[in-house]
């Protein structure tokens, strides 16, 4: 495929206020347009039987609470069988539950119940590598160079005289060298296979058909047992570019970027741009659109409703994105852009202008998300300093968040989100607005970037911390055990869930409010126009909803600086108007004007 240039980032001018922007969805559309979906780390939501690990039977006796929140559905991180070198990212097997997540019977069982509840259920999908322990790769390691077992993977030959160097130069995500060197069955230095992740994730060969039979397959068996879709790993990397080529631009997904020499080769830790000085040869090829295409068939030969894909992409420019989502591939893609986006109303109205129009081009909604398990909350972001590149994890000896106001900018964050029109998706503990455990100790870090980086990136585990249910209970109520996997931060104890839990005012609460409004005015349906208040610090839009024709408007103040509402119901705000009826400074309000 032809090589394609970073395209400019320079935000085009908004739609003119009163022009509607985005259309309202036909009152038919499916419901996957604009559900909103829980994200669920399985090992750190609710542990069932005290060994400090989340698990199946612990989900499914809380997913009450899920539908007392008022999501539509919930995805779940991998609990198949694996090593857990990326907590669970590595899958040895796809078609088994790992025994400390629970049985095939639990997974059945939780399907049961949250379908009983009328919740739909997501489950985790890692088609670009295996883990080390498949079985497919102990079979390519023992058959050796040349064999079909081989070509279910990337192995090459290495570079150099003997072989010594690697075939290419692509670094990993994860730190140090994408490509690892194997030991051949007679005891000699061998081929070398490609890891884009962890060295125990060796990447799939998507040109081998076998492969594409065998995903295939794993689709068929989980929507046979029910689920209702999948959201998919890592949906931009599973074809590379041909012949390997070599890539000296970064190849980050979560933040500063690792460069094959480590981050501090050059004294400087760059942002993310996948694409900078040209096309990644590991992400984003076009080849990539023909498996979602293979995939989608699948998922429609079962009928309605629909079962559906969503896109895990890292991908740039939100036209390049929307190409996962055309008609018949996937269904949503997350809008990482939207996630990166600083708390800043030019770049926030920038990107959802941006996303809006390049989804409709294609006729998919919009898929919002602000924190999952790969970021640092956003209740933590927003209250870092706004100018600085987005980090991978945050350390004791680095720059602290400002609590108090990241939490008031992650409540109007999540406003502005609940009211935009499309999908969104919301990550396990937001609700409660829990920060990034910051303090973590060292010794307890497990994400394979620490190790890989020595130390470098802190990287995912603060985002990653067990939830905490109840402030007077073993682990803050996520098991009866005294040790959850990683240790919870004294802040937690005060954020649990039964001290909000009916409190006017609390994240919980709020976040109930905005989900049960935004289903009873259908805003996620919606029709979009801005809002003449929109500029400078101010986000402002109002929506149709089809539901009742009634107009709501949806205003952001990220400036300092109040700003005058007009006269109308308040109907939900983030955080207290002023005395005199202004919008205060972080935080958002929705409302319905007065007519006239
Ligand atoms: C994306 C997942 O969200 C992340 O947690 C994982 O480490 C990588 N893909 C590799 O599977
Ligand atoms: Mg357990």
């Amino acid at each position: 495929m032809g090589r394609v240039t970073a395209q400019s980032t320079e935000p085009r001018p908004l739609t003119e206020p009163g022009t509607v922007l985005h259309p309202a969805e036909a009152p038919d559309a499916p419901w996957w347009r604009d559900a909103v979906i829980y994200q669920v780390y399985p090992r750190s939501w609710a542990d069932s039987d005290g060994d400090g690990i989340g698990d199946l039977p612990g989900i499914t006796a809380r997913l009450p609470y899920l539908r007392d929140l008022g999501v539509d559905a919930v995805w779940l991180s991998p609990f198949y069988v694996s090593p857990m070198n990326d907590a669970g990212y590595d899958v040895a097997d796809y078609r088994d539950i790992d025994p400390r997540f629970g049985t095939l019977e639990d997974a059945d069982r939780m399907l049961a119940a949250a379908h009983d509840l009328g919740l739909k259920v997501l489950v985790d999908l890692v088609p670009n590598h295996t883990s080390s322990e498949h079985a497919w790769f102990r079979a390519a390691l023992a058959a050796g160079p040349g064999s079909p077992e081989r070509d279910r993977y990337v192995f090459r030959d290495g570079r150099g005289p003997h072989g010594e160097e690697p075939p290419n130069n692509w670094p990993s995500v994860f730190g140090g060298k994408g490509w690892s060197r194997v030991t051949e069955a007679d005891g000699s230095p061998g081929q070398w296979y490609l890891h884009i992740f962890d060295v125990t994730q060796p990447d799939l060969n998507w040109h081998n058909p076998e492969v594409r039979a065998e995903l295939e397959s794993v689709l068929r068996f989980w929507c046979d047992r029910g689920v209702d879709g999948f959201r998919v790993d890592v949906a931009h990397g599973l074809v590379k570019a041909e012949g390997l080529p070599d890539w000296h631009g970064a190849v980050g997904l979560y933040d500063e970027v690792v460069t094959e020499e480590g981050p501090e080769a050059d004294g400087d830790t760059s942002v993310l741009d996948h694409n900078a000085g040209g096309h990644a040869p590991m992400w984003d090829q076009d080849g990539v659109h023909e498996i979602y295409r293979s995939w989608r068939r699948v998922l429609d030969s079962y009928g309605r409703p629909d079962r559906i894909l969503c896109a895990e992409a890292w991908v740039k420019p939100e036209e390049r994105l929307a190409r996962y989502v055309r008609p018949d591939e996937m269904h949503q893609a997350f809008n990482f852009e939207f996630l990166e986006a600083p708390w800043d109303g030019a770049a926030l109205a920038a990107v959802v202008e941006s996303s809006l129009r390049s989804n409709d081009a294609v006729g998919a909604p919009t898929t919002w998300v602000l924190s999952n398990h790969d970021v640092v909350r956003h209740a933590s972001r927003l209250g870092l300093d706004q100018h600085r590149p987005r980090p991978n994890g945050i350390a004791a000896d680095d720059p602290q968040p400002d609590a108090e106001l990241g939490l008031r900018r992650a409540r109007a964050a999540t406003a502005l989100m609940l009211a935009l029109p499309g999908g969104a998706y919301v990550y396990q503990g937001e609700e409660l607005g829990l920060p990034e455990h910051t303090t973590m100790p060292d010794e307890v870090r497990q994400d394979p970037t620490y190790h890989h980086t020595k130390g470098e990136v802190t990287g995912r585990d603060g985002c990653r911390v067990p939830m905490p249910w109840v402030r007077d209970a073993p682990s803050l109520g996520f098991g009866p055990g005294d040790h959850p996997w990683l240790p919870q931060p004294e802040a937690y104890a005060g954020l649990a869930v039964d001290q909000q839990d009916g409190v006017a005012g609390s994240t919980l609460e709020l976040y109930r409010t905005l989900l049960r409004l935004r289903r009873s005015l259908g805003l996620g349906r919606g029709s979009f126009a801005w809002d003449g208040r929109t500029g400078g610090d101010v986000v402002a839009f109002r929506s149709a909803p089809a539901e009742d024709g009634g107009e709501v408007l949806v205003v952001t103040n990220t400036g300092a600086a109040p700003v005058a509402l007009p006269a109308g119901e308040v109907l939900v705000a983030s955080g207290p108007l002023g005395a005199d009826g202004t919008l205060p400074a972080d935080t958002t309000v929705w409302l319905r004007p007065t007519a006239g």
